[in-house]
């Protein structure tokens, strides 16, 4: 028996079973490579789903954690804080779209940051409602499941999801949806069943990745800001997957000219390491009170 075989025996005894996993188990891996239990090389084009942008072991990030580890490994932002965390906020503020006030706050997975970003919509607004879009991936949490417009494997089994959530139909040209029809879509959803005045955030990934790597039509994506500058919605990029320079840009948003009020980062934003981010307009990200947005 090989030693890739004894591991997944292992993990069929051991690990949850709804955490589905592929077949090469990792000893070791370097920039783009990775290689298996048996020593065998592979190209690795899966990065840990989109999230090693600079590669394994990037030498710069490498350094960095060690560094850190001299110093200290947590002491809770809330509790101690540090410059860090400040120096990457101001970096966030100013590498994100849009020329006005910004605020950050670092969390440690995306559907974590998504959360927060809607937290932040919710208490800014006053209102509680959120759009997605068909085929949009937004976490597993219930919050990130709910917004998640893809039943299987996501919401299958799970029960009731959070209220207020209406996802209206993503441009996609594979599934004859043209940006005109989603559009008209949206449109009769505010008149048929969903309130514009009580929704706090449309939120949308500039390119679906899980969806099925779909570009979301600049014209869209202008078309969302009217929508949203008309009825006072937060207006979130879901930068996850497309973020941190994955389509050649530093935003998938900053293709299109068009400025969302909030950018969600997660992925790519540390190198392999769990850090993720909401950076937006000051006032809403200022809109929750102190302490609530926390986290250890
Ligand atoms: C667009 C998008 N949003 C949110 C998430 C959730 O991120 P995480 O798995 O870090 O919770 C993902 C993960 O694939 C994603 O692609």
């Amino acid at each position: 028996m090989t030693e890739s075989a004894r591991l997944a025996t292992r993990k069929s005894a051991a690990v949850a079973r709804g955490v589905a996993t592929r077949g090469i188990y990792a000893a070791r891996a370097e920039n783009a490579e990775l290689w298996n239990a048996e020593g065998r090389r592979f190209l690795d084009f899966a990065a840990g789903i989109a999230v090693n942008n600079t590669g394994h072991r990037h030498p710069r990030v490498m350094a960095a954690v060690a560094e850190q580890a001299q110093a200290f490994t947590h002491t809770c932002f809330h509790v101690a804080p540090y410059e860090s965390y400040i120096a990457l906020a101001e970096r966030l503020n100013e590498a994100t779209p849009g020329d006005f006030a910004k605020k950050t706050m670092l969390v440690t997975t995306g559907a974590e940051a998504v959360e927060n970003a809607i937290k932040m919509a919710r208490a800014f607004t006053g209102r509680s409602g959120v759009i997605s879009f068909s085929g949009a991936f937004h976490g597993r949490t219930l919050l990130g499941m709910a917004l998640t417009g893809k039943v299987a494997p996501y919401k299958k089994g799970f029960g009731a999801m959070p209220p207020e959530v209406a996802h209206a139909p993503f441009p996609n040209a594979f599934h004859g949806v043209t940006e005109v029809e989603a559009l008209g879509q949206l449109e009769r959803l505010f008149a048929s069943s969903v309130d514009p005045e009580r929704i706090a955030a449309i939120i949308i990934e500039p390119v679906q990745g899980e969806g099925g790597f779909n570009i979301a039509p600049f014209g869209f994506l202008r078309a969302l800001r009217e929508i949203c500058d008309q009825h006072g919605i937060v207006l979130i990029a879901d930068e996850v997957q497309a973020g941190m320079a994955r389509t050649g840009r530093m935003f998938g948003f900053d293709h299109s000219n068009v400025v969302p009020d909030l950018v969600v980062m997660a992925k790519g934003l540390a190198g392999g390491f769990p850090l993720s981010a909401v950076t937006g307009r000051a006032e809403i990200v200022d809109a929750p009170n102190p302490g609530g947005l926390d986290g250890t």
